[in-house]
C-alpha cells in the first residue's frame, strides 16, 4: 500500500520531524527519585528505533506543588533533573527521533500529600477541588502565579539543556493552564479571570516567559482539550478563538488537540468503547483559524487512518500513542508494508493507564515487553542453544503466545487445541459486540504463528497417552479455565455452595455468551463477583439483547474494577440508558425459584426479596482446567502450565505467562 503523507516530513518550528507519526505524553510510573532516567531511555528508544518521527515525553512537573496524585511523577524543576533528561533524549537522537518535553503544573487536580518528602497545600486557580480528586485548594495568590509563570520558563530551560527539541505545555486535560482557560475552575476577578480573554491571561504569560527562556529558535507548543465536554464548560467554539489567540502570540509552534477534563477523564485515554480517530474533527476545527501544524490523537491504531486523516487535511501529525506502547516498531512495519504484523492495541487499558491509576509501572496487555524494553525489549528473543519439539496444550492468548516466542526461538512447536478455533475465551468476549476488538489481538496471535510455522492442530483433545505418542521434549499446559457453577464467593467463603444455584434457570456468563440462554423479554438477576467485563459486558449483552437485567454485587460500588481501565463511565451510561440496575454491598442468599435472598452486607439479619427473575446468570470465579496437567507431572521431560491453567486471572496474566515461558524453554 502507497502511504502518500504519513511518512512525509513535517517542518515545527525549527525542527524537522522525519514522519507524521508521533507518540503524545504518556506517564508511565518508572521514575527514580522522581528523574527521568534509564528506564524512560530504553522505552523511548525502542520506539525511536522502531520508526516514529516524535516523541512527547511524560509529564514533567514544574513545580514542587504539582503532582497530579501520580507517587513516581517526574521533577523537572530541579537542575538536578537535567542527567537524566539527557540520558533519554541521547537515547531518542540516536535512532533519528525528535524528542519534546511534557510541561505541566497539575493545578487543583493533585494531591499534597502524594510525595514523601513532606505534604503541601494544593494550588488552584480560584479554590474549586478537582472533581476527581477532591482536595481542597489553596486560591493562588498573585505572587504564587508569578512563581508559577517563572517555574515554566525554569523548566522549559532545563529541558532544552536536558537535550529536548522542543517543550510542550500541557494545557489540556482539566490541568493549570486549562483550569485558568475554563469558566468552571476560573472564578477569579483579577487580570487572570472574569471574561474569556481574561482567562487567558496565564497561558499567554507563560508562553512569553517560557519562549524568553528558550530563546526564538526552540519549539514551543501547547495541548488543549478542544472541547471539555462537561456542561458550562469551554466548547470548540471556544477554543477556536482561544487557539488563535496564543497562535497570534508568535510564541507557539504546534497546536496538540485533545479533549476533556477531569469531568470527562475517560476520553483522555479513550476505551474501546470509543470509536477510532473520535476527535480528528477537534483537530479539524482548530486547524480552521492556525496556520500553524496541529496535532489529533486519539484512537488511532491504523496507519490507513492516520493517511485518511492527512489526507482529509484534518491535522499534521498523528498520535497513535497506545498503538506504539503495543508495538513499538509500528512506524517501520507500516513504512514497510507489514501492516498485519502491527500488533494491535485493542483499547483495553488493562495495561496501560489503568495501571498508571494503581501508581504502577505502565505496560501493555498484549506486549508484555513494554516497559520492561532492557530485558524484553525487540531483539531479545535469541534462538535457543537446542532446537525442541515443544508442544503448547490450548490455544487461547498464553498458549498462542507461548508458542510465538517459543517457534522465534526455533524450536518445532505444535500446538493442539480443543476446539475448532484458536483464541480461547476471548472468542466469548468478542461476542460481546462493545467487547470485540479484543478479538484483534488473538487475529494477531493467529496469524503470528502461522507464519512462524507452527503446527496447529484443531478439534483435537489430548490425553496423557496421545502426549506421548508425540514425542515431546517440553510440553507447555494452556488448558484454560471453566466457570463454576456453585455459587462459590470469597465474601463467604465457608459457603462452597449458594442454595438454589443447581435450578435449570441458573446460568453462567459463558452459558449467556454461547448463546445457550434465551433471556429476550426476560427478568434477569445477575450475580456479580467479578466486577469487570465478564460481568458488565455481559450486561450490556443481555440488555441489548432484550433482557431486563439487575446486578447484585457484594462489593463497594458495581464494576469497581472497570474504574482504572476509564471504562465505568460510558459502560454505567450505556446500562443505566438500557434500564439495567445495580445493587452493590449486597450478598445473594439463596436463590429460591424465582426469588433471589440477599442481605445488606452490613445489616445480615434483614433479608430481602428480590422478587419475579426469570433468569440467575453467574458471573462468579473460575476454576483452572488443570487436571491434564496434574496427569502429565512426573511423565514429561519437561512440563509447564501457564495462564488460567495456573490461576484464572485475566489476559494480560496469560499473555505474560506464556511469554515468558516462551524465552525460557
Ligand atoms: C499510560 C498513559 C499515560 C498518559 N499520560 C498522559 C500525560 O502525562 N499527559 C498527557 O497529555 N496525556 C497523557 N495520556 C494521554 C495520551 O497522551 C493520549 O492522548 C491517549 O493515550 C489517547 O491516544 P491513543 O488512543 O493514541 O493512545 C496518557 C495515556 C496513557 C495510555
Ligand atoms: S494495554 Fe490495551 S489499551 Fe493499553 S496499549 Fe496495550 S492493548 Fe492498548
Amino acid at each position: 500500500m502507497d502511504f502518500k503523507y504519513l511518512f512525509t516530513p513535517l517542518q515545527i518550528g525549527n525542527v524537522t520531524v522525519r514522519n507524521r507519526i508521533f507518540i503524545s505524553a504518556h506517564s508511565k510510573q518508572y521514575a527514580v527519585n522522581n528523574m527521568m532516567g534509564r528506564r524512560h531511555a530504553h522505552y523511548y528508544a525502542e520506539r525511536a528505533k522502531g520508526g516514529t518521527g516524535l516523541i512527547v515525553c511524560d509529564m514533567l512537573h514544574v513545580h514542587p506543588t504539582s503532582s497530579s496524585n501520580f507517587t513516581k511523577a517526574c521533577f523537572v524543576y530541579d537542575p538536578e533533573a537535567i542527567p537524566g533528561l539527557k540520558i533519554v533524549t541521547d537515547a531518542v537522537h540516536e535512532h533519528g527521533a525528535k524528542i519534546f518535553a511534557q510541561l505541566v503544573h497539575s493545578g487543583c487536580h493533585g494531591d499534597g500529600g502524594v510525595y514523601d518528602d513532606k505534604w503541601r497545600p494544593v494550588w488552584g486557580v480560584s479554590g474549586i477541588p478537582d472533581f476527581g480528586i477532591r482536595e481542597p485548594c489553596k486560591e493562588m495568590e498573585i505572587e504564587d502565579i508569578q512563581e508559577l509563570i517563572e517555574s515554566f520558563a525554569k523548566a522549559a530551560y532545563h529541558s532544552k539543556e536536558g537535550g529536548f527539541d522542543g517543550v510542550e505545555l500541557h494545557g489540556a486535560h482539566g490541568y493549570l493552564i486549562n483550569q485558568f482557560f475554563s469558566p468552571l475552575f476560573n472564578m477569579r476577578t483579577d487580570k487572570y479571570g472574569g471574561s474569556p480573554e481574561k482567562r487567558m491571561t496565564f497561558a499567554i504569560e507563560v508562553l512569553d516567559a517560557v519562549r524568553k527562556a528558550v530563546g526564538p529558535d526552540f519549539v514551543v507548543g501547547i495541548r488543549i482539550s478542544a472541547d471539555e465536554l462537561v456542561s458550562g464548560g469551554n466548547t470548540i467554539n471556544d477554543y477556536k478563538v482561544i487557539a488563535k489567540k496564543l497562535v497570534e502570540t508568535g510564541n507557539v509552534d504546534y497546536i496538540n488537540v485533545s479533549s476533556g477534563t477531569y469531568y470527562t477523564s475517560y476520553i483522555f485515554t479513550p476505551p474501546m468503547l470509543l470509536p477510532h480517530g473520535f476527535r480528528t474533527y477537534l483537530a479539524a476545527e482548530i486547524k480552521r483559524v492556525v496556520d500553524i501544524p496541529v496535532f489529533t490523537v486519539g484512537r488511532i491504531k491504523d496507519p490507513l487512518l492516520a493517511e485518511k486523516v492527512l489526507t482529509d487535511g484534518q491535522a499534521d501529525m498523528i498520535g497513535m500513542t497506545r498503538a506504539q506502547i503495543a508495538d513499538p516498531e509500528l512506524a517501520n512495519k507500516a513504512r514497510e508494508g507489514r501492516l498485519e504484523d502491527i500488533r494491535p492495541c485493542i483499547g483495553c487499558n488493562q495495561g496501560c493507564i489503568s495501571r498508571l491509576y494503581l501508581q504502577r509501572g505502565v505496560t501493555c496487555l498484549g506486549n508484555p515487553a513494554a516497559g520492561r524494553e532492557e530485558r524484553l525489549g525487540v531483539g531479545t528473543i535469541k534462538p535457543a542453544d537446542e532446537s525442541k519439539n515443544v508442544v503448547v496444550i490450548g490455544g487461547g492468548p498464553a498458549g498462542m503466545e507461548a508458542a510465538r516466542v517459543a517457534a522465534i526461538r526455533k524450536h518445532n512447536v505444535s500446538l493442539i487445541e480443543q476446539k475448532d478455533h484458536l483464541g480461547g475465551q476471548v472468542n466469548l468476549l468478542t461476542k460481546v459486540p462493545i467487547r470485540a476488538e479484543f478479538g484483534d489481538l488473538t487475529r494477531w496471535q493467529e496469524n503470528q504463528i502461522r507464519k512462524l510455522g507452527v503446527k496447529i492442530q484443531l478439534n483435537t483433545k489430548m490425553d496423557a497417552e496421545s502426549l506421548k505418542e508425540m514425542k515431546p521434549d517440553v510440553v507447555i499446559v494452556a488448558t484454560g479455565s471453566t466457570p463454576q457453577r456453585t455459587g462459590f464467593t470469597e465474601a463467604l467463603p465457608l459457603r462452597n455452595e449458594m442454595p438454589g444455584v443447581n435450578q435449570d434457570n441458573v446460568f453462567t456468563v459463558w452459558d449467556v455468551l454461547e448463546s445457550k440462554v434465551d433471556f429476550q423479554g426476560k427478568n434477569v438477576l445477575l450475580i456479580d463477583n467479578d466486577a469487570f467485563h465478564e460481568a458488565y459486558a455481559t450486561a450490556d449483552y443481555i440488555a441489548e439483547g432484550g433482557g431486563k437485567v439487575q446486578i447484585v454485587s457484594w462489593l463497594y460500588h458495581a464494576g469497581v474494577d472497570l474504574s482504572p481501565t476509564h471504562d465505568i463511565d460510558l459502560l454505567y451510561r450505556r446500562l443505566i440508558e438500557k434500564g439495567v440496575t445495580f445493587t452493590p454491598i449486597h450478598i445473594v442468599k439463596e436463590i429460591r425459584g424465582n426469588q433471589a435472598v440477599v442481605y445488606n452486607e452490613y445489616t445480615p439479619k434483614k433479608e430481602e426479596i428480590i422478587d419475579n427473575i426469570d433468569i440467575f446468570v453467574l458471573a462468579m470465579n473460575k476454576s483452572p482446567n488443570d487436571s491434564l496437567y496434574k496427569e502429565l507431572k512426573g511423565n514429561i521431560p519437561e512440563l509447564h502450565r501457564i495462564g488460567d491453567a495456573v490461576a484464572p486471572r485475566r489476559v494480560q496474566y496469560a499473555i505474560w505467562d506464556g511469554h515468558e515461558i516462551g524465552r525460557k524453554v
